[in-house]
């Protein structure tokens, strides 16, 4: 085992060592190391990605930490350019300034800012606004965007140097990051050290029962190291005196979760009732128990076999494949079910950065998206499958001279 790599032996929510692995997807490379030309040639470090759930408390975590400076100092991820993702952002700033009535006097701070797109927002609003994110680069890049931005992972420590230098936070947001962070505890003490009294803080991730449900498992990668459904969240927000004020599912990122907290108050708790019922969905999907996982895994093998077949008939045929959207899920399919640059010509992306570059493992290159045009390949497999509405709508033409559309999850559909 590399000693990169740390071993997670007891949750890293309630500690119990009461864990059952299932779904291993290999020994990959994490999965957004995308590849110059010149690195084709060197040896790629890999890491073992293995599914483990808590028995006791429920949470879903990976079997290995990988140490995060490998995976975030030079942080090559930039919030996706989409309607969508945009339109979520837009949508939670504009929601949070009007109902909790802030002003220029609150401070907003977002956890994970990346680019500082989300703290963007906000400023314009009018409101205070601070980035924390480890990754120096986008620091750098959110800064010289006017958004001040400490390049720290957060926990308790940076919370205090935070509260010292820019006083308590009124709202704090953390966005698809909590996946990310190792150390719940020192997040969740940070948070209680650096929000008012008065304050909320916002969350969002992609929901396990989603996940599940339609078989989403590429969105499982060393840098999501927990997959949360309420239980466990919840047995972790009651650790610090905090309690869900509103609950959201979101379609993004193939179905998400947002949650708003404030500290305990004694009254009656307004999303109690939405709670208890996703608590319910939960239970009846089995989602504290291994028999869903085991399912789970047989499922994945399933789709791997049916997606294999399909693609090998169709190169039989002569017929050329590309995939579409150099995601990190993309890469995780394509490594764990071993679609080469045999199967698929190249990968098209509307991410300048990307372009250019290769996939990490695949090694398949990067094109940029009118190429798809004018290159007509038969076949493009949506391997950014959480956007593949907008994606065949802005194409309509590609299918209009005859090109067709694979998407793999949550079942294979050909369009
Ligand atoms: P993303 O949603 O960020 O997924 P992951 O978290 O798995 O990396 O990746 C989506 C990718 O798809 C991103 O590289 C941009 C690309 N993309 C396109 O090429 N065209 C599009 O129209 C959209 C919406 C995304």
């Amino acid at each position: 085992m590399n000693k990169e790599v740390k071993e997670v032996k007891k949750c890293r929510i309630c500690g119990s060592q009461k864990l059952y692995r299932f779904l291993d997807l290999g020994v990959i490379p994490i999965p957004n190391g995308f590849l110059k030309k010149e690195d084709l040639s060197k040896s790629e470090n890999k890491y073992e990605l293995t599914c483990q759930l808590c028995e006791n408390c429920g949470l879903v975590h990976l079997t290995n930490v990988v140490n995060p400076k490998i995976m975030f100092t030079n942080y090559l991820y930039v919030t996706a350019q989409s309607k969508i993702m945009l339109n979520n952002l837009t949508h939670l700033a504009y929601q949070t300034y009007k109902d909790f009535k802030l002003d220029k006097s609150s401070l907003v701070c977002d956890i994970g800012s990346n680019d500082g797109s989300l703290l963007s927002l906000f400023k314009n609003l009018g409101t205070r606004v601070l980035g924390i994110d480890p990754a120096q680069n986008l620091a750098k890049i959110a800064i010289k965007n006017g958004i001040p931005t400490e390049a720290k992972l957060f926990g308790l420590q940076t919370a205090k140097m935070i509260e010292k230098k820019y006083g308590q936070a009124k709202i704090i947001t953390a966005l698809n990051v909590i996946a990310h962070i190792d150390n719940l505890h020192g997040l969740l003490s940070g948070i209680s050290h650096l929000l008012s009294a008065d304050g909320y803080f916002i969350t969002e991730f992609p929901y396990l029962l989603d996940l599940i449900k339609n078989k989403e498992f590429d969105t499982i990668y060393h840098e999501h190291l927990s997959y949360f459904s309420l239980k466990p969240w919840i047995y972790l927000i009651d650790k610090y005196d905090f309690e869900i004020v509103s609950v959201q599912r979101r379609r993004i990122h193939g179905g998400s979760i947002r949650l708003i907290h404030q500290r305990k108050r004694p009254k009656k708790n307004i999303a109690k009732k939405t709670l208890d019922y996703l608590l319910s969905l939960e239970k009846t999907a089995g989602l504290y128990d291994k028999k869903a996982y085991i399912q789970f895994a047989q499922e994945v093998s399933n789709l791997k076999t049916e997606l294999l077949n399909m693609l090998i008939d169709i190169k039989k045929q002569k017929k050329r494949i590309v995939g579409y959207g150099a995601a990190a899920k993309g890469n995780v399919l394509t490594n764990f079910f071993g679609i080469d640059n045999s199967m698929l010509d190249y990968i098209i992306d509307s991410t300048p950065y990307k372009q250019g570059l290769y996939t990490p493992g695949m090694h398949i290159p990067i094109k940029p998206e009118e190429k798809l045009l004018s290159d007509m390949p038969n076949y493009a497999l949506i391997l950014a499958w959480n956007f593949a509405d907008e994606i065949m709508e802005k194409q309509r033409q590609y299918t209009k001279n005859g090109g067709k559309f694979i998407i793999p999850i949550p079942k294979i559909r050909i369009i």
